[in-house]
Order: structure tokens, then C-alpha cells, then sequence
């Protein structure tokens, strides 16, 4: 069976503190507790997208190393296609830091290992690319390499979707022609220049996107929601108020969602509840792919 959800991007192992608050530079802090987790916003999506009843292939890069293993035999548990999860001799698997506070809120900092060497030769390889129906990709993986996927996809009229995350600028050349972009304010504000903070600073954001060329735009505003706008309409689809215990990977568990919402032809009112809600249970638990639901919990 085809897949036709492709993620191409990252697949971190996250070693996550959760303490009272996060320390000031120079501050140490005692007192927190300690967890081990997979994430990465490629496999969180990956995962997210198989989980809410997607088939879907990841393309990735690993070390050669336990964490790298460990992170391909989770995803084949996960139904998730892993033969275009390339072993990198070079470089270890890539790694994330996060703390976390009490209110659920996080910093995090990514050492990429091989997730910096997905070029597009390792694109190249990939001989089921064009019989995606969306090929889903994040900003943790090199631009060039972005940049010569979307080339691809725009040639095979495929479907993309950008979560781009973690915040970078983006080229023309990449946002012309995009189907989907799915930045929160933060990464919304960097590539339009507007400060987003609401519905209305959203809208003017979305009309920037819209103007280089991007069909359809939603901005996620935390506790707010989630924002759409395309050349027809825009609209607003609010979250539900939750006790948000760890928000790590509810962007990646968003945009997952949204790209099994496109396969199955929801419509967009539909399809963002649908990646607001289960964004919406993923803050209630810890952890990057273990707060992720499954279809069942959704309503
Ligand atoms: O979006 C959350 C993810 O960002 C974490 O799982 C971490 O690995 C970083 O990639």
C-alpha cells in the first residue's frame, strides 16, 4: 500500500527536565525529575499523522548508535514505513534538551548530530516520492535539502505542507506555490514581519503569506487556537481550556493531524477542530510522542 502521508525531517531522543520553573542563565535549579523520551519534529509528526489514522513514511537520518536504532524500532511499532531512515556513519543521533516549568511551558535546545547531513541525494533515493498525496516537512533538516523537495513536489503537483519550526527565514523560492503553511506566532512573525498575537495581527500575517504565493495559511495561537486564511475565507477555531501539563511537540501533533485531516478530504473547519483537539490532549501529558493521542480519543 502506498503511503501517502511522506514526513521528511528530524528524529531527536529528548532528555527532558520538568522542575518548579526554568533556571535564569547561571541559575541551577534542584529538585527536578528526570525523563527519556522520543521526539523530534519529524517523527513527532510522523507519528502524530500515523497515530490519528494516516500511512505514513518518514525520511530521516540517524547515528549509527542506540539511539538511532532504538528510534527506528519505535516507529516500526508505530506502523510507520522506516526503510528511507538512513544509518549516518558520521555523526551521532540527533538529541534535544528541554526543560520544562510546572505550567508546562519549555525551552529547548537541539543538537542535530545527523539529522544535519538529510541532503537531497538521500532525497534522490526515495523512489516512492511522488506517489505521496502530501509530503509533510519542518525546518530541522537543511534547507537545501527542503528546497530540492519542494522543487520536486511543486513538478509532480504533490501536495506540501511547512511547519516551520524551528523558527527560520524562509525563501520565496520555497513559500511560492506551498499548499499549507502551519507557523505559530513566533514563527509567524519572523517570516512576515508582522507581530502576531491575534486574530486580527494573524490576518495580516496570512495576507503576507498569501501574497508569496502560499494557497492556504494556518497560524496556531496557543490557548487561542488556531487561525486559517486562503484567498476565500478565514476564520478562527478555538481551543479547549486544558490543564497543560508539558506543551512539547503539540505544534508537530497539530500539524500531523492536519495533514491526515487533507487526506481525507475534510473540509478546513473540520480538519482544524480535528488538530486543535488532538493538540489539545497531547499539552495534557508529558512528553514529546508519548503525549501524542490516537484517533479513538478524539471526538
Ligand atoms: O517539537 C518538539 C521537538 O522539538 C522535540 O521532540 C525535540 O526533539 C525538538 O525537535
Amino acid at each position: 500500500m502506498k503511503n501517502n502521508i511522506l514526513v521528511i525531517g528530524s528524529a531527536n531522543t529528548d532528555m527532558v527536565v520538568k522542575a518548579k520553573t526554568l533556571p535564569l542563565p547561571g541559575e541551577t535549579l534542584l529538585g527536578g525529575t528526570f525523563f527519556m523520551n522520543a521526539g523530534g519534529k519529524g517523527a513527532n509528526q510522523a507519528v502524530a499523522a500515523a497515530r490519528l489514522g494516516g500511512n505514513v513514511a518518514l525520511v530521516a537520518k540517524v547515528g549509527n548508535d542506540i539511539f538511532g536504532k532504538q528510534t527506528i524500532a519505535d516507529l516500526q511499532k508505530e506502523n510507520i514505513e522506516t526503510e528511507y531512515i538512513f544509518a549516518d556513519e558520521t555523526a551521532p543521533s540527533g538529541t534535544a534538551l528541554i526543560m520544562l516549568n510546572e505550567d508546562g511551558e519549555n525551552c529547548i535546545v537541539v543538537a542535530p548530530g545527523a539529522n544535519a547531513n538529510l541532503m537531497p541525494i538521500d532525497i534522490f533515493k526515495v523512489c516512492n516520492i511522488q506517489e505521496a498525496t502530501i509530503i509533510l516537512m519542518q525546518l530541522e533538516t537543511p534547507l537545501q535539502t527542503i528546497e530540492a523537495v519542494v522543487k520536486m513536489a511543486k513538478e509532480n503537483k504533490q501536495k506540501i505542507i511547512i511547519n516551520p519550526a524551528p523558527a527560520q527565514l524562509l525563501s520565496n523560492k520555497i513559500l511560492d506555490g506551498l499548499f499549507l503553511i502551519t507557523p505559530n506566532e513566533t514563527e509567524a512573525t519572523l517570516l512576515t514581519e508582522v507581530v502576531v498575537v491575534d486574530e486580527v495581527t494573524a490576518s495580516i500575517a496570512g495576507d503576507v503569506f498569501i501574497n508569496k504565493g502560499v494557497q492556504n495559511v494556518i497560524i496556531t495561537l496557543g490557548k487561542q487556537g488556531a487561525f486559517f486564511k486562503n484567498k476565500t475565507m478565514q476564520f478562527v477555531v478555538p481551543a479547549p481550556i486544558v490543564k497543560a501539563l508539558d506543551t512539547t511537540a503539540a505544534g508537530d501533533t497539530f500539524s500531523g493531524a492536519i495533514a491526515v485531516a487533507i487526506t481525507e478530504n475534510m473540509d478546513w473547519q473540520s480538519a482544524i477542530k480535528f488538530a486543535v483537539q488532538a493538540a489539545s490532549i497531547s499539552v495534557t501529558r508529558l512528553g514529546a510522542q508519548a503525549s501524542i493521542p490516537f484517533k479513538k480519543e478524539i471526538n
